[in-house]
């Protein structure tokens, strides 16, 4: 929808009203907060908006994901680009006590384009990568039939999640992980049950997040997750998760 939300201040005042930041144990818990600019902010101001509310928020967060993969939000795709990228992220790296940054990008985008992100992100330091933000293509779905406005999926604006993209995402995982074993990988898109995790970790990723899969099977996603990755790593016997990571073993029942 394009970020229709309050700001980053108003996110701020919630957040100690809510006495969130008193439960985040920098040792123990790790709260990362996604930053996004405005849809009205012109790309040429766009820095200045991400700089705006990081420094606000630095303080509360553990690690900062910088989106720039949101489809919804006008012109903020362009921020991928390599040249704009580096000069956004040499800023932002700049910052007072800046935490640890992940650049969360497009399934969209084609392998080449990942490997001028990844060669920056190397170059630069940071982090890791966040992949991947909702797709603009609709991935096998493009003569589906919505019944109530009676149009083609392929007809709809807005970013697609979830089951469909769950190859693509975990295709890109791959290929990056291949490239840099290094780069910390936060997986994320389709992930909605034990197997589709495991998938993403064998696959490169270190962590993994859940949106969509969460809102079909709710909270218990989560220890069913955790119970079946245990599961796998007790068959292969393994000791850390660390080792599973990239592993492209399959999963087993
Ligand atoms: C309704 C909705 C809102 C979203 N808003 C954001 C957002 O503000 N920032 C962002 O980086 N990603 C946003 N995403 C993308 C998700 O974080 C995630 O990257 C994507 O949906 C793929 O994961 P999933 O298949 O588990 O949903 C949103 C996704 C959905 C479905």
């Amino acid at each position: 929808m394009g970020f229709n939300n309050n700001g980053a201040d108003l996110f701020l005042k919630n957040f100690i009203k809510q006495n969130i930041k008193k439960k985040v144990d920098r040792e123990k818990n790790c709260l990362g907060i996604n930053f996004g600019k405005s849809k009205i902010t012109s790309i040429a101001n766009a820095k200045d908006d991400y700089i705006s509310s990081l420094k606000l928020l630095i303080p509360y967060c553990n690690y900062a994901a910088i989106n720039v993969s949101s489809p919804n939000t006008e012109g903020l795709r362009k921020l991928q680009d390599p040249i704009l990228l580096r000069e956004l992220l040499k800023e932002i790296k700049n910052l007072p006590d800046c935490p640890p940054l992940f650049v969360k990008i497009a399934p969209d985008l084609s392998f080449k384009d990942i490997d001028k992100i990844c060669q920056l992100i190397n170059d630069e330091e940071i982090n890791g990568i966040i992949a991947t933000n909702t797709s603009l293509n609709r991935l096998g779905l493009e003569n589906t039939l919505i019944e109530k406005t009676g149009t083609l999926l392929s007809e709809e604006s807005g970013g697609l999640s979830g089951k469909p993209l769950r190859n693509k995402a975990n295709k890109i995982i791959k290929h990056i992980h291949n490239i840099d074993k290094n780069l910390t990988l936060i997986g994320v898109g389709g992930i909605d049950s034990p197997e589709a995790a495991w998938e993403r970790i064998t696959s490169g990723a270190s962590l993994i997040q859940v949106y969509t899969g969460w809102i079909y099977k709710g909270p218990r996603l989560v220890p069913d997750i955790l119970q079946g990755i245990l599961k796998q790593l007790n068959y292969y016997q393994i000791s850390n998760i660390k080792e599973a990571v990239g592993s492209g073993l399959s999963w087993k029942n």
